[in-house]
């Protein structure tokens, strides 16, 4: 009996190693373990067998059960490792290969300086308003006090729709939100039109040279503030602080008069460069001013086309470029950058 399980065990080791795959290893277990097999046979025997060797069958029996078992997982993982490397010869998946990095998005660079703009414009108590990109011709300039032929309207040389009964133009500063704006307030309350205070984001669009100075497109934010007492002051202040809580707190402004001709009397503002902290440096270019942004109060003409009463209204309107503001934040020398989407600038910010 005892030969007869050597034997038992013997054929089942060397059928295992024939064995290839999944379907081969139950197979093997069925029939080398299995209710019918050999062994079982000797289990169920083993009352006939004579009582002296009676427990010598039953323990080489039980080893070569054990045996058998432990050879059988020992198997089982050769023949998933073998399908594996065959799968990864067939497939050409190298599961070794280190993962590609994960790429992480930015925020573009103008796009941070124009959320920057609306936060702190936001925490002074402008809240935004969104206007048109194409504007008619009326509202873009007439309304704003650019009568036909007045010689600012050359200045902007403008891209027109063409295939429209109106003149249609990409709207060449946002500036003409600030009517669009006050007409939807004063419609709320014709006879008594609300204060507003907003400001006003957006792509604008000029038919111009592209160089390292201009686009033909770029971000404004604009400014408009209305309500019965406001002065020339409160545009100081408003945009002083502004500059300190865009430039730092230290930032100091200066205000030159300038013509617009929705604003009068109008200026422009600089703020001392915080780059050279005044001295005179090539991004001021040794003035130690840099302009930011131009401003004045409403021209009565504007206020009469919005709705507003200027015998009675007064306000403070402001334009800023937000690429400009962002080129001199960090820095940035040519405004190209902008639109190129060359990464080894975009990844800077
Ligand atoms: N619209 C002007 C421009 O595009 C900027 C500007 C200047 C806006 C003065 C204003 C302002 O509201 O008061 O150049």
């Amino acid at each position: 009996m005892l030969d007869k399980l050597n034997e038992i065990q013997a054929t089942a080791l060397s059928a295992l190693e024939e064995v290839q795959d999944e379907a081969a290893l139950q197979a093997w277990k069925q029939k080398h373990t299995g209710g019918n097999s050999e062994l079982t046979g000797v289990f169920k025997g083993i009352g006939k067998v004579a009582k002296e060797d009676r427990g010598k069958v039953g323990k080489r029996a039980n080893e070569v059960k054990v045996a058998l078992e432990a050879a059988l997982t020992a198997r089982k993982s050769e023949v998933k490792e073998a399908a594996l490397a065959r799968s990864l010869e067939e497939d050409h998946l190298d599961v070794t290969l280190p993962g590609r990095p994960f790429r992480h998005g930015g925020i573009h660079p103008a796009t941070q300086t124009l959320r920057r703009t609306l936060k702190i414009l936001g925490d002074m108590g402008f809240q935004v308003y969104t206007s048109r990109e194409v504007e008619s011709d009326a509202y873009n300039f007439e309304h704003l006090n650019f009568p036909p032929g007045h010689p600012a309207r050359e200045m902007q040389d403008s891209f027109y729709i063409e295939g429209t009964d109106t003149a249609q133009v990409m709207r060449t500063h946002t500036s003409p939100g600030q009517i669009r704006a006050m007409r939807e307030y004063a419609a709320s309350n014709p006879e008594n039109p609300p204060p507003i205070r907003i400001s006003l984001p957006g792509m604008c669009y000029r038919s111009e040279q592209i160089t390292h100075r201009s686009e033909i497109q770029f971000n404004q934010v604009e400014g408009l503030a209305i309500g019965e007492f406001i002065t020339f002051s409160d545009l100081k202040g408003t945009l002083s602080d502004f500059a300190r809580r865009m430039f730092g707190q230290h930032a100091r402004t200066r205000f030159r008069a300038q013509h617009f001709p929705f604003t009068e009397p109008s200026a422009e503002m600089d703020v001392e460069c915080f780059l050279c902290g005044g001295e005179g440096c090539n991004v001021c270019k040794k003035a130690g001013w840099l302009e930011i942004l131009g401003c004045g109060m409403v021209h009565p003409n504007v206020l009469t086309a919005g709705g507003y009463d200027p015998n009675r209204y007064t306000g403070f309107a402001f334009g800023m470029g937000t690429e400009r503001q962002a080129m001199l934040r960090h820095n940035i020398k040519d405004i190209r950058y902008f639109w190129g989407n060359d990464e080894r600038f975009l990844e800077q910010f």
